[in-house]
C-alpha cells in the first residue's frame, strides 16, 4: 500500500508575514490532521515554498509533520548558472521534495522532457524525492492525445533514472485543469493514473507498486474525497488551495 500524500506548491505566492501566519495556523490546528494514519500509514505532508521562504518554513516546520520542498532545481551541481540553485543548495535548506518538469517551467521556461528527467536526477542524488509533474495541455486533451503526451514525459525519465525511478513521485497535473478550476471526472483521472503505473510496470513491477502518483489541477476539498478515492490516486499536489491553512487541512482530511 502507497500513503497518502498530499503536497503544497505555492507557485510564486507569499510574504514573511503571510507565511507565518499560514504555517503557524496549519500546525496548530492541523495537529490532529498531520498526525492522521490512512491504509494504516501516516500521511505525508509537505508545502514546496519560493526559494527565498526556505530558510522561514525550514525553521517553523522543522521537527513537524509537514515536510519542506523547492519548486525547481537545477540540474548543475554547482558553477557558473546565474540565478539557478543546486539540489545540494536546497538539501542544505532543509528540502525533502523538489518539484520538477511543473507545466508553468516547462511553458514559460522551455523546459524539456530531457531537462526535466536531469533535474529529478540531480534531486536524488542530493536525497531529496522529485515530484515529477507530467500532464496534456488543453489542445492535446481535445485532440484525444492525454496518454501519448504523458507516456513521452514519463519514458523521458525513466530512460535517465533507471532503477531511481522507484524513488521519485509522479504528478500528473493536466494543464487545463491547473488553476482554472475545471477538474477531469475522477474515472478519467484514474485512467491516465492507471496508464502511467502500467507503464512503470512495464520498466519494473516492484516500482510500479511503490511509487505514488499525485493528482494535480484545481484539487479543492470540496472535490478531492472522490479524486483521492480512486484506486491510482495516491494523493495530490496542491496549488491555490495550500495557500490557505484550513483549505488545506481540509484537503487532507478529504483524502484520509
Ligand atoms: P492549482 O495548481 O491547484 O492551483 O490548480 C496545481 C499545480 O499547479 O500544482
Amino acid at each position: 500500500m502507497r500513503p497518502l500524500t498530499i503536497i503544497g506548491n505555492w507557485k510564486m505566492n507569499g510574504s514573511l508575514a503571510a507565511n507565518q501566519q499560514m504555517l503557524e495556523t496549519l500546525l496548530t490546528q492541523g495537529t490532529q490532521t498531520l498526525e492522521s494514519r490512512c491504509h494504516d500509514l501516516p500521511i505525508r505532508v509537505g508545502l514546496c515554498v519560493p526559494y527565498p521562504y526556505l530558510p522561514q518554513a525550514h525553521h517553523l516546520l522543522k521537527n513537524t509533520k509537514v515536510a519542506l520542498g523547492a519548486q525547481d532545481v537545477s540540474d548543475h551541481p554547482n558553477g557558473a548558472f546565474t540565478g539557478d540553485v543546486s539540489a545540494t543548495m536546497l538539501q542544505e535548506l532543509g528540502c525533502a521534495y523538489v518539484i520538477v518538469g511543473h507545466s508553468e517551467r516547462r511553458q514559460y521556461h522551455q523546459e524539456n522532457d530531457t531537462l526535466v528527467a536531469r533535474k529529478a536526477k540531480a534531486a536524488l542524488q542530493a536525497h531529496m524525492t522529485p515530484i515529477i509533474c507530467v500532464g496534456e495541455t488543453e489542445k492535446e486533451y481535445e485532440e484525444g492525445k492525454t496518454l501519448v503526451v504523458v507516456r513521452r514525459q514519463l519514458q523521458a525519465v525513466i530512460d535517465l533514472l533507471q532503477g531511481q525511478i522507484a524513488s521519485c513521485i509522479i504528478a500528473y497535473e493536466p494543464v487545463w485543469a491547473i488553476g482554472t478550476g475545471k477538474v477531469p471526472t475522477p474515472a478519467g483521472a484514474q485512467e491516465v493514473h492507471r496508464e502511467l503505473r502500467l507503464q512503470l510496470a512495464t520498466f519494473d513491477a516492484e516500482a510500479a507498486a511503490k511509487v505514488a502518483i499525485l493528482y494535480g489541477g484545481s484539487l479543492k476539498a470540496d472535490n478531492a474525497k472522490e479524486l483521492l478515492a480512486m484506486p491510482d490516486i495516491d494523493g495530490g499536489l496542491v496549488g491555490g488551495a495550500s495557500l490557505d491553512a484550513h483549505e488545506f487541512l481540509a484537503l487532507c482530511q478529504a483524502g484520509i
